[in-house]
This record gives C-alpha cells, sequence and structure tokens, in this order.
C-alpha cells in the first residue's frame, strides 16, 4: 500500500465507527444529531491540527481556510463564524450526513480527501496564491429535514431561509431549533470570495469499474426532485368491512408505485418510493392515510416533468376509482445541471480522466449555478451507493486525492 493510502486509511478509521449502526453497518448520520455534530467537532480539530481557521455562514455550513486571508473579511453575526474569509478562494469539500444506513463514503469522502489534499501539497511545498477552503455542507442528503442539499440552497439564496427554518424533522424539531438560531440565508459576500469549487465524491454507479479508472471528471447532473403524494381514505376495521365498502389508500399506493416504476421505463428515466408513512398502521386496520415520497429524475427537464405528470394523473385516476383523496407537493426541485465545460474538459485533460453524467444530487449541482464548479469520482467497486454496500478501496481513494491536489494546484497556484 502507498503511504498516502496508508495515511487515508489512518483518516478514515478516526471517523469510521462514528454513527455507524451495528445491525446494517450502515451509517445513522442525520444533520444536526450527535454523530453528525461529533464528525464537524472532527473537522474543526483537524483544522486546528492545520492550522486553518474555521468559519461558519449561520446556515451550518463550515469551511476551514488554508491561505492568507484577506483583512476585514464580514462578520456574518453567526455564532459559527469566528474565522476570516479569503478572496479569490478555491472550495473543496462535500458533507457529512447520511441517509438512513447509507454508506461511508458518500459525502465524507470528499471532506477526508480534501484535507488530505491540502497535507500532500503542503508536503510538495506548494503554496497556493489563492486560499484553498474545505467545506463541510449541512444536510446534503435531506435526510433529516427534507430538502437535499439546504446547507448550499441556504448559501446561495436557493431556498428562502425561513422556510428552511421552518422544516421538521420526523419528531417534530425544526432546522432553526436543530441548528440553534434562524439560518442566515444567502450570503453573497462570502459566496463572492470562491472562485471555483471542487467536490470530490464516491461514484454512485459502475461506469469507473466498466472504464477501468480510478477517477472521473463529471460533465452533468440529471433534474431530479421529491414529491409527497398524500393519499386520504377511510380507516376501518380489517375484519368486518366489507371489500366493496372499502376506501383503502393502500390500494391507491401501491398502484402508484407500479405506475411510477412503468412510467420511467417508458422515458429511460429514474423513479423510486422509498419512503412510506402509514396511517394509522396496524396491520388489523384499513389505512386512513398514506403518504409515499417520490423520487424522480431523468436526463431532460422536459422528460422529468412528463414522468412526474404521468404518475400525478395514474394516481389521480385510481384515487377516484378507489373513492380515495390525492394532494400532490413538491418539495425540492433540482434543475439540469451541466458543469462548467471548460472547466471539466481542463481537469479531465490534466487528469487524463473519463468524463460521466450523474443521476444522483449534490452541492456541486447547487453552487455550479453561480460559480464555476466541477467533481470528480472515485470508483466504487460494487456501484452501490445509500446502502452500507458502498465501497471504495484505499488505493482509489489516494489516487482520488492525488487528482483532488493536482485540481487544487491547478486552480489555486496559477
Ligand atoms: C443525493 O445523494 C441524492 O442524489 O439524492
Ligand atoms: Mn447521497
Ligand atoms: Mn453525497
Amino acid at each position: 500500500m502507498s503511504g498516502l493510502a496508508v495515511r487515508f486509511r489512518e483518516l478514515w478509521d478516526e471517523i469510521a465507527p462514528i454513527g455507524r449502526d451495528a445491525g446494517s453497518g450502515g451509517y445513522l448520520r442525520y444533520a444536526l444529531t450527535a454523530p453528525e455534530l461529533r464528525l464537524r467537532e472532527w473537522f474543526r480539530a483537524q483544522a486546528d491540527l492545520r492550522g486553518m481557521p474555521v468559519s461558519g455562514d449561520g446556515n451550518g455550513n463550515l469551511f476551514a481556510w488554508w491561505g492568507e486571508p484577506p483583512t476585514g473579511g464580514p462578520d456574518t453575526g453567526d455564532p459559527d463564524n469566528g474565522g476570516p474569509a479569503g478572496a479569490g478562494a478555491v472550495l473543496t469539500g462535500s458533507h457529512f450526513d447520511s441517509v438512513p444506513h447509507g454508506g461511508a463514503y458518500d459525502g465524507p469522502l470528499g471532506i477526508v480527501s480534501a484535507l488530505l489534499a491540502v497535507d500532500e501539497l503542503r508536503a510538495a511545498g506548494v503554496t497556493p496564491v489563492r486560499p484553498v477552503v474545505v467545506a463541510a455542507f449541512v444536510e446534503e442528503e435531506g435526510a433529516r429535514f427534507g430538502v437535499p442539499c439546504l446547507g448550499s440552497r441556504l448559501l446561495t439564496g436557493e431556498i428562502d431561509a425561513d422556510r428552511a427554518a421552518g422544516l421538521r424533522d420526523a419528531a417534530g424539531v425544526s432546522f432553526a431549533e436543530a441548528l440553534g438560531h434562524r439560518p442566515a440565508g444567502a450570503d453573497p459576500a462570502l459566496l463572492g470570495r470562491f472562485a471555483a469549487f471542487v467536490e470530490l465524491h464516491v461514484e454512485q454507479g459502475r461506469a469507473l469499474v466498466d472504464a477501468d479508472a480510478p477517477v472521473a471528471v463529471a460533465s452533468a447532473i440529471w433534474p431530479h426532485g421529491r414529491w409527497r403524494f398524500e393519499l386520504r381514505g377511510e380507516g376501518n376495521h380489517a375484519g368486518t368491512t366489507r371489500m366493496a365498502d372499502r376506501r383503502d389508500p393502500m390500494l391507491t399506493f401501491a398502484f402508484t408505485v407500479l405506475a411510477a416504476n412503468k412510467e420511467a421505463r417508458l422515458r429511460d428515466a429514474h423513479a423510486t418510493v422509498g419512503r412510506v408513512a402509514v396511517e394509522p398502521n396496524a396491520t388489523n386496520a384499513i389505512p386512513s392515510t398514506v403518504t409515499g415520497w417520490l423520487d424522480a429524475r431523468a436526463a431532460a427537464p422536459e422528460t422529468l416533468d412528463g414522468l412526474v405528470e404521468a404518475v400525478r394523473a395514474k394516481a389521480a385516476e385510481r384515487a377516484r376509482r378507489d373513492g380515495t383523496e390525492l394532494t400532490v407537493t413538491r418539495e425540492s426541485a433540482t434543475p439540469l445541471v451541466t458543469f462548467d465545460g471548460g472547466l471539466a474538459d481542463r481537469l479531465a485533460g490534466l487528469l487524463a480522466a473519463p468524463v460521466l453524467p450523474t443521476g444522483a444530487g449534490h452541492d456541486a449541482g447547487v453552487l455550479a449555478a453561480h460559480l464555476p464548479t466541477a467533481m470528480l469520482f472515485v470508483r466504487n467497486p460494487t456501484g452501490v451507493s445509500h446502502s452500507p454496500a458502498e465501497s471504495a478501496t484505499d488505493a482509489d481513494c489516494a489516487a482520488g486525492v492525488v487528482a483532488l491536489a493536482r485540481v487544487l494546484e491547478e486552480l489555486a497556484c496559477h
């Protein structure tokens, strides 16, 4: 194993146990809960070890700065914001939070790799002419408060601070309560200090296995979103209610799931219903309400619109037949992201790496609308993600660090 792969493993092992569920082997690192707060503390300690002051943006995002920050940086008034802010900075990093029972690499790989890339550059005697900033974004998965990339959406003003403040988790805790204060919202001054963002991420498919390459550069992110389908019927006794008399929302729901699958296949798109809430959730009661969340993604916006509309129409038609009521609410939407083509080509040339699109959402997708942004993917031998089976070898992770270090040097030193 290379020295860098050993250093990767040492740093990785420090966080590997945090939030890991002994039963599934997956991670329960929901934003601003104890495991994620421990990871944030670990991040601050690692930044401290490297002499990198950490600032916040009042939205829960953290930034560790390497490089000479200009004096007189703004104080956002955020209790998190103790540090300075630089100009023309190159931003990298990712997120610590996970989906329920998610994999180890989705998110944390980008942060750990960024810290190690800083170490590599320093060991090579590289001195950036612009600051290099390592970010830990909050609530990227939307697993706790429902809106993915919440931290980057707040920083960029893509979500209203009041709406974000009022988002609630399953226990009724609001984002503002979890954060300890109302989120500050858009911070154009801070955003204006970043000249580029590069997020390194584990690949969430098998394209790099097929290409026999450890690292790729991203070209685009499919447009995608989340829709809440609420179906209301009549709760009643499972044993005494005649089949003909039922208004069972579970039937409408089951049909809707099948319709989503069919409509996605017809369009070469993706539709998933991975979350459902049933009331009263009793074996011997016809449900009164079933709520399912549709995650839909497609290569083109019009395909996505057509897909969601078709699922909604089929669900509505079935609801009429079942005597149930349907309400559809869009919870989040992410437009098609085409990463800066010039930057992607430049990095692909620098790294001799393939260029790939992805169906997964990332903070890079949100930031891409505001500054030149690129992503690097690291090979995942299983091709599985959002599952404990997600993986990456230490050697490939080391290759990812080397690639990221080269990219940061390219962007921050010239
Ligand atoms: C984030 O991982 C997403 O694509 O849902
Ligand atoms: Mn994810
Ligand atoms: Mn991720």
